[in-house]
């Protein structure tokens, strides 16, 4: 008899069929009825025990959470609910789930019990739906770039920078930590540690891509990346994955339309591609929204947002555009903005970036042109002498979700902002060395994996969109 998965049975329904099941029971009515599911749709195949000498002894073991292997024949069904199900012939008990112990019964589970059973929630259907349309994006964004001839590079995840100059990092090191070897000055000898020098996880493979597009012209890095910012929000991990494209040749026009381009391809993809997925979520979603007061409800359902994204162009707006805007803002004027918006120069918050989407524009917004002191080394300086080449795209619900820039790609001016900063130049020699030969015009930016997650599946927590979640004291399983 031939196994198939679940979404092969309900997709190409082979009636008539002898057929083999394996999967997880999601529930057991009637002594009878077997809702089974194997994690390949978000929809459960019906499986009917109705043969006379099934043993009281296998019948107690199919319990909600036990695996099991059904065979028997595909036939059309009589009941509501499903065009097809299993009369089953034989039912084979890989392992059952004792219903005193087994977390995940069949009622609603809230998403905090469920983050501490980590280990179990992706057998729910908020979670594999989630996680299904998470393996999609992925897909999409290998696909896009190959389709567009980029090169995948694979960045260090040992790095001995901090691209983003924020000091957010964690050491990598392995000097005893309770007797650490000094040097004359008193200070941590890390010449003794493993690599003879500081070492850190990456918080951005951006410079090392930077390296890469100068040779290969355009390429994207897919990778976990690290931080160790101690920020508990719905929108922060300290470890998540970022894309970074990098081209050389692009000016920040250049890279704004790659941008929008590659995030509306990938948002289409599920569309295209995850439909019934993305239901069941707009379906959860409503539901959730239910309990909230009206204003806290969003405007548009799930499927008809992510249709929107893509239909509209974003709209671009320089920095200091927004900050008239922001100033000039209700909130702003009636003090509700946690950090009111005085000066040109302040850097935006996640409810400025919040207000303009959702409230000012209704659409994605790219900002670009920020004050040069809000903003990392790299990038470049314009004419005015105080605005960087820097682009945030900012989306609703979520605030940033992809950040970059034109690089500085003059050796000089690079040279004398490392040195504002107070940065080591030695440490960047390589990257000075791409300014010293062939430098040329280029560009890139880092969009958040799981924030992109988050928008596509409406999940309003980040720690529910990627299998195992790392928070400030939270690195369970
Ligand atoms: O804006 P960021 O810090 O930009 C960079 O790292 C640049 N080197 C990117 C580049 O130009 N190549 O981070 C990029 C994106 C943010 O817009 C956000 O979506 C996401 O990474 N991000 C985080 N996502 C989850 N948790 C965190 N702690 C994040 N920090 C940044
Ligand atoms: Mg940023």
């Amino acid at each position: 008899m031939k196994s198939y998965s679940v979404k092969e049975l309900l997709e190409k329904q082979p009636l008539g069929d002898s057929v083999v099941v394996n999967g997880w029971v999601r529930t057991f009515r009637s002594n009878r009825f077997i809702a089974l599911n194997d994690g390949s749709t978000i929809h459960n195949l019906q499986c009917v025990v109705d043969f006379e000498n099934l043993e009281e002894s296998l019948l107690k073991q199919i319990n909600t959470g036990a695996a099991l292997k059904v065979s028997g024949t595909l036939v059309a069904s009589q009941g509501r609910g499903q065009s097809v199900e299993v009369q089953a012939t034989d039912v084979y008990v890989h392992g059952g789930a004792d219903p005193d112990t087994y977390p995940i019964q069949p009622k609603k589970h809230s998403l905090e019990f469920l983050r501490e059973k980590a280990h179990l929630r992706v057998r729910t259907n908020t979670f594999s739906a989630v996680m299904r349309v998470r393996s999609a994006l992925a897909f999409a964004v290998h696909s896009y770039f190959q389709q567009n001839g980029f090169y995948y590079m694979h960045a260090p995840i040992i790095t001995g920078s901090d691209a983003e100059g924020a000091g957010e990092m964690f050491r990598v090191s392995v000097l005893d930590p309770k007797n650490p070897p000094l040097s004359a000055s008193g200070d941590v000898d890390y010449e003794q540690d493993f690599f003879g020098k500081e070492t850190n996880l990456t918080v951005s493979g951006q410079l090392e891509a930077e390296t890469y597009a100068m040779g290969l012209g355009k390429v994207y890095t897919f990778g976990p990346t690290f931080r160790a910012e101690n920020s508990n929000t719905s929108r922060h991990l300290a470890e998540f994955w970022m894309i970074e494209p990098e081209m050389a040749f692009y000016d920040l026009d250049a890279n704004m339309d790659l941008a929008e381009d590659f995030v509306k391809w990938i948002i289409q993809y599920v569309l295209d591609n995850c439909q019934d997925d993305l239901q069941f979520l707009e379906k959860r979603l409503l539901d959730e929204e239910k309990s909230k007061p009206q204003h806290e409800r969003s405007e548009m359902a799930l499927i008809e947002k992510l249709k929107f994204v893509v239909d509209n162009n974003f709209k671009r707006v320089t920095y200091t555009e927004a900050i008239d805007i922001l100033r000039n803002s209700k909130p702003n004027k009636k003090k509700k903005f946690q950090f009111p918006i005085n000066e040109w120069g302040a850097d935006l918050q996640s409810e400025h970036e919040r207000f303009l989407v959702e409230k000012h524009f209704k659409c994605p917004v790219i900002l670009f042109d920020y004050p040069a002191n809000i903003k990392a080394f790299y990038m470049r300086l314009n004419e005015d002498g105080k605005t960087v080449r820097a682009m945030d795209v900012l989306f609703p619900g979520i605030g940033e979700i992809v950040g970059g820039s034109q690089r500085e790609e003059r050796l000089e001016v690079l040279q004398e902002k490392i040195k504002a900063l107070d940065i080591d130049e030695k440490e960047l020699w390589w990257y000075l060395d791409l300014r010293r030969f062939g430098t040329a015009v280029h560009s890139g930016f880092g969009l958040g994996f799981e924030r992109v997650v988050q928008f596509v599946t409406g999940m309003g927590n980040i720690r529910d969109v990627i299998p195992y979640p790392r928070t400030p004291q939270n690195a369970e399983f």
